[in-house]
């Protein structure tokens, strides 16, 4: 698998990041296993996860599933070292009982209202239980999970740079935040010597999101300017594949995940690359993939969930797919 450059850390991660989110609940222990020993088998080594992996699967579940089965797993097979760990904090929510009362379904809103947010105590004692559920004495790339507004970014950033100089956390990332604020981030850490962001982990896929939407998490072309102009900081896109809904329509119809992204031009998008993924004798999930593995302006590292190890295996032939850049012109035109 090919690596790149993490930032300007000289950290190489390969460039298929592995998601674990449903590890631990909706996919089984035996299953995430395999799926983790293929991945560093082909020679992977990103692996991202997050403190509130997660709660939503069922009721029974609180978070920290995720963090605790990477941490059996990294015990059984000694292979801590041959992964690069990503996790994240801040979207931890304590209240689940009223997140759920009297509902067969999360509610969300209630949910995000009660992130626990990224004050310096919520960071430090946030950091400490990953260590102990990651069963690891440090974590490469900590994530702000989600921005939060109502904490100074001064305390935040401190407690950050006072847990990165205490070696629990060696790099820092951020995740869901508006470019504005992205900027006043390194402007502070530039200001103070804080360890400044390396990464950023936003939404991005093949599928443009609607003109006009104002969105926290989804990249947009600002976002993608200021980051062709800052090498030092990578984009790690999730949901690369929208939830699979590009391999079939009927998942598609009114699935949340398409919601921000039913523009114009998403039609034309999609029968493009219907036809060139048929040409190419590839699935629609594989060359939106691909597509993604090929930019290079900025280069960025897409990170995928799969569910099952029937998914995971569909993702990985994307790695050997080349497009000519006669097709890459096709599917970036494509609702041009
Ligand atoms: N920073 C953030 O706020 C944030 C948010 C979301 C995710 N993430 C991270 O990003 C990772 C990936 O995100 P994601 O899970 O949204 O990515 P994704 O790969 O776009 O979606 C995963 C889902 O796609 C479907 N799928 C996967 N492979 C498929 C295939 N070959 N054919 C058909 N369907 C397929 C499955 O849906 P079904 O379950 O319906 O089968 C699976 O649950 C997560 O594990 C997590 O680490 C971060």
């Amino acid at each position: 698998m090919r690596t790149i450059e993490l930032g300007r850390t000289g950290e190489q991660v390969s460039q298929l990041a592995l998601g674990c989110m449903l590890m631990g609940t909706a996919t089984d222990e035996a299953s995430s296993f395999t799926m983790l020993d293929r991945y560093v088998d082909a020679g992977g080594n990103f692996l991202d996860t997050a403190n509130c992996y997660a709660w939503w699967p069922g009721r029974q579940y609180t978070g920290g599933e995720s963090e605790s089965l990477l941490g059996r797993w990294f015990t059984r097979t000694g292979r801590r070292d041959q992964v690069f760990l990503a996790t994240k904090g801040s979207a931890w929510v304590h209240n689940l009982d009223q997140v759920w009362a009297g509902r067969d379904e999360p509610d969300w809103d209630l949910a995000r209202a009660n992130f626990e947010g990224a004050g310096a105590q919520t960071l430090r004692r946030a950091v400490d239980d990953s260590l102990r559920r990651l069963r690891t004495d440090h974590i490469d790339l900590y994530y702000v999970h989600v921005d939060d507004r109502a904490t100074p970014l001064e305390e935040t950033l401190e407690a950050l740079a006072g847990i990165v100089r205490a070696g629990k956390v060696r790099y820092l990332g951020w995740s869901n935040v508006r470019t504005w604020r992205l900027e006043r981030i390194r402007q502070l850490c530039q200001r103070n010597g804080w360890p400044a962001p390396v990464a950023l982990q936003q939404q991005h896929t093949y599928l443009r999101r609607r003109a006009g939407l104002v969105h926290d998490s989804i990249v947009d072309d600002e976002q993608m300017d200021y980051l062709r102009s800052h090498d030092d900081l990578t984009l790690v896109a999730y949901s690369p594949i929208l939830k699979g809904v590009y391999d079939d329509p009927a998942k598609r119809r009114g699935h949340p995940a398409m919601e921000p992204y039913e523009g114009p031009d998403a039609q034309a998008r999609l029968a493009v690359l219907g036809e060139l993924a048929d040409e190419l004798g590839v699935t629609p999930n594989q060359l939106v993939l691909a597509w993604l593995l090929h930019q290079d302006s900025p280069p960025l590292v897409p990170l995928i969930g799969p569910r099952t190890v029937e998914q995971y295996e569909a993702a990985l032939p994307a790695l050997d797919i080349k497009l000519t850049d006669d097709q890459l012109r096709r599917l970036d035109t494509a609702g041009a």
